[in-house]
């Protein structure tokens, strides 16, 4: 049987790279899945792949800094599925940029997304785990949730709001069976990253390459699943060695 049997999973920015890695993986675990994305092509795409191979897969295109949208995920889930046990909260932006030259409204629509995003999809999974007694949230915050960066102030300020933004969440909830933990992946190989910043990336990294996006989806598994059933708060930070340096 499946890590993840009968169990129902919303996943954000599950279109492309380590979303779209989870949700193949938590298909193969047993898992219904809902992917949603801005990408509507992408995302209508990728529900027929994984329909075609008998997986029960929906796609919603919303944007999720927009209460509204997020509100109508959860209630279209409901609709086609009957409940929400698993959120992997993991849509997100992100473009390197000197701090003097950042735009204000950049560095807004960047929190806004990689933080307020996270938060509204976190707000309205609790609130249907509520109703539901129980169940588990993955946020994708960084390892440069953890660690600094030159280039990506918005970012990194997002991603460690993120990482404290689980730490909170899971004390609050902790007593109602709704476990909150945090993905800080480091240099993953997904269209995030630009092409002629790979190589630069991998050299920077311990094990001299960049991480895929299924390696991800295996510490997510882990996070998502009964597997991690006596950790809550925590950022697992899944980096090639990074944030030892
Ligand atoms: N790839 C990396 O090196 C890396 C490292 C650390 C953290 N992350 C984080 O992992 C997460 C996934 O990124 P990825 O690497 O798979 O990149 P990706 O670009 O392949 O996937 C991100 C997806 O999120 C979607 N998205 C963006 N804004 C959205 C919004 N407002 N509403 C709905 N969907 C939206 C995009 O359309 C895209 O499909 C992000 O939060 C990213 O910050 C990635």
């Amino acid at each position: 049987m499946g890590k993840l049997q009968g169990k129902v999973a919303v996943i954000t920015g599950g279109a492309s790279g380590i979303g779209a890695a989870t949700a193949r993986l938590f298909v193969a675990e047993g898992a219904k899945v809902v992917l949603v994305d801005l990408n509507e092509a992408k995302g209508q795409a990728f529900e027929q792949e994984l329909k075609a191979q008998g997986a029960d897969a929906l796609f919603i295109p919303a944007n999720i800094t927009s209460e509204d949208e997020v509100a109508a995920i959860f209630e279209q889930t409901i609709e086609a599925f009957g409940k929400v046990d698993v959120v992997f909260n993991n849509a997100g932006i992100g473009r390197v940029h000197p701090s003097h030259e950042l735009d204000y409204a950049e560095w807004r629509n960047t929190v806004n997304v990689d933080l307020d995003g996270v938060f509204l999809v976190a707000r309205e999974s609790i609130r249907e785990m509520l109703k539901a007694g129980g169940g588990t949230i993955v946020n994708t915050a960084s390892m440069y949730g953890w660690v600094g960066s030159p280039g990506s102030a918005a970012y990194n300020a997002a991603k460690g709001g993120v990482v404290n933004l689980t730490r909170s969440l899971a004390l609050e909830y902790a007593e109602q069976n709704i476990r909150v933990n945090a993905l800080c992946p480091g240099f993953i190989d997904t269209p995030i990253i630009p092409e002629e910043s790979k190589q630069a990336l991998a050299a920077v990294t311990p094990m001299k390459r960049l991480g895929q996006a299924d390696e991800m989806a295996k510490a997510v598994l882990f996070l998502a699943s009964d597997d991690s059933s006596y950790m809550t708060g925590n950022s697992l930070i899944v980096d090639g060695g990074y944030t030892a340096q």
